[in-house]
């Protein structure tokens, strides 16, 4: 604790986005708790409120000034109380967020976030802008509070994104590629293991984009498979997980880690987008329709009955009919067990923003159902698929209603809710599926 210290604060931190982001909140709490403050769950209780916002579409942006225009209503209430933006928005919207809402004292980009305790470290923190460039350590600095380690936990790999898909402002926010070195990585999943972590997922905007450039091949395997390679090696870790890999760099290595490796897990979330290659181009999606059955297939060769997820935008400048018909098409063909469908929102700055956006609302409206009620189908067919199979689940905690329940996932990544006594949370345990709904199994503990 520093000492030095003259004010202590109450923090309450919300967080919009991504799992990159609620990541980035977790190590902001770590590193603000170091610092003496204490993170609250409930704003009532806040004299420091701190928005960790997205954005991705119009709507995440909308949603998060709105709550800070509430927050600073807030603020006003209370004595020396403080309002801050972090994140994605506050890089984007930058000082305009200032003009937005006169109530917000900081905006901090995501590159900045370990800056924050700096700041609180004053009575008068005045108006703060940390915005841009990253702090090279920030790379490989991971603050996180092991004491706490959860049984499934997230580890950043990487940050930023050096491809430019024309709809997306994440380069922007995020700024480009920067690795963090392997051994730091190991490092942290090693120690999350020995403190009760069973499951690690590795984050990062392109995962399998891992060290290119700057770290070597070795046998025809990528950087990224090397590092999955050695994960794969700790003792006591039981899963591993990643989000999300990019169709360009899913190659052969990589399906073959998924037969060769014990601990990684039969699911992988492929972003595809669009399913019409004259799209897929227009967005800068360097591949096809084509490369993405080839994938699915290859994946499908190696582990039968892999869990595949997607995103999906409709509604794309420019998107016919006929390419929209491309998309039905590919879902259907792959039968993806979940997709994210995303209406194309426009924003400012990027590539497509200043394309016509010319598939109206309505229509965006009813592209997005149809692959909403295709997905939900599905979802369905395959929850049903499972039933009456026994499944592997890691027990993650109680369900959130039911006395007596507890909730985890399959190797697949599907959540499963049985009776069982709190003794078996952290364990992985063997559940018959009895029944299904949308998104979730419900099952029954098969004693051993
Ligand atoms: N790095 C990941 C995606 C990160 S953003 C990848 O390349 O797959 C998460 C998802 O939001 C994207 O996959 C995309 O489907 C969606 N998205 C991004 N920008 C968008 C926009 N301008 N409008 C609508 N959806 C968008
Ligand atoms: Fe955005 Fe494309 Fe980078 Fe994903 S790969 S974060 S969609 S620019
Ligand atoms: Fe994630 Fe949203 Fe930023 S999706 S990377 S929090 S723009």
């Amino acid at each position: 604790m520093n000492t030095a210290m003259p004010f202590l604060r109450k923090i309450f931190i919300k967080t919009y986005g991504c799992q990159m982001n609620a990541h980035d909140s977790e190590r902001l709490a770590a590193m603000l708790r170091t610092f003496g403050h204490e993170i609250v769950d409930c704003e009532d209780d806040a004299d420091v409120y701190i928005l960790n916002t997205c954005s991705v579409r119009e709507r995440a942006e909308i949603k998060a000034v709105g709550k800070s225009r509430y927050l600073s209503r807030k603020k006003l209430r209370k004595n020396n109380a403080l309002l801050g933006i972090v994140g994605c928005m506050a890089e984007n919207l930058a000082e305009n967020l200032f003009k937005l809402n006169p109530g917000i004292d900081f905006i901090i980009g995501p590159r900045r976030i370990s800056e924050l305790p700096a700041i609180l470290a004053g009575e008068n923190v005045g108006r703060v802008a940390l915005l841009g460039e990253a702090h090279s350590e920030d790379a490989g600095e991971s603050a996180r509070d092991f004491s706490s380690a959860k049984i499934c936990a997230s580890v950043s790999i990487m940050q930023g994104c050096n491809m430019r898909c024309s709809y997306c402002i994440v380069p922007k926010t995020r700024g480009p590629e920067s690795y963090r070195p392997m051994d730091s990585i190991i490092a942290e999943c090693e120690t999350l293991v020995q403190n009760g972590t069973k499951e690690i997922t590795l984050l990062g905007q392109i995962v399998n984009n891992y060290g290119q450039g700057v770290l070597e091949y070795g046998s025809g395997k990528s950087p990224f498979v090397q590092l999955l390679e050695r994960i794969d090696d700790i003792a006591g870790l039981e899963r591993i997980r990643y989000m999300s890999p990019h169709p360009k760099g899913f190659r052969e290595d990589l399906i073959e880690a998924h037969s060769s490796l014990s601990k990684l897990c039969p699911s992988v979330h492929l972003p595809i987008q669009s399913g019409s290659d004259r799209v897929l181009r227009a967005m800068r999606r360097p591949y096809t329709r084509a490369r993405i059955l080839s994938i699915v297939e290859s994946l499908r060769a190696a582990v039968p009955n892999i869990a595949l997820t997607t995103d999906v935008i409709v509604g794309y400048p420019g998107e016919r009919e006929e390419d929209f018909s491309m998309t039905v098409d590919l879902l259907n063909a792959v039968k993806f067990n979940m997709a994210f469908v995303f209406k194309y929102s426009p924003r400012a700055g990027t590539l497509s923003a200043s394309l016509p956006d010319d598939v109206g609302a309505d229509e965006k409206d009813r592209r997005n159902k149809i692959l909403l009620d295709m997905v939900q189908k599905c979802s369905i067919g395959h929850n049903e698929t499972m039933i009456g199979h026994g499944v592997e689940v890691l027990v993650e905690g109680h369900a959130k209603r039911g006395e007596n329940k507890l909730c985890g996932r399959t190797r697949g990544g599907d959540k499963v809710i049985f009776d069982g006594q709190d003794r078996l949370i952290g364990q992985l345990v063997n559940v018959k599926i009895m029944d299904s709904a949308i998104t979730i199994l419900r099952g029954k503990l098969i004693e051993i």
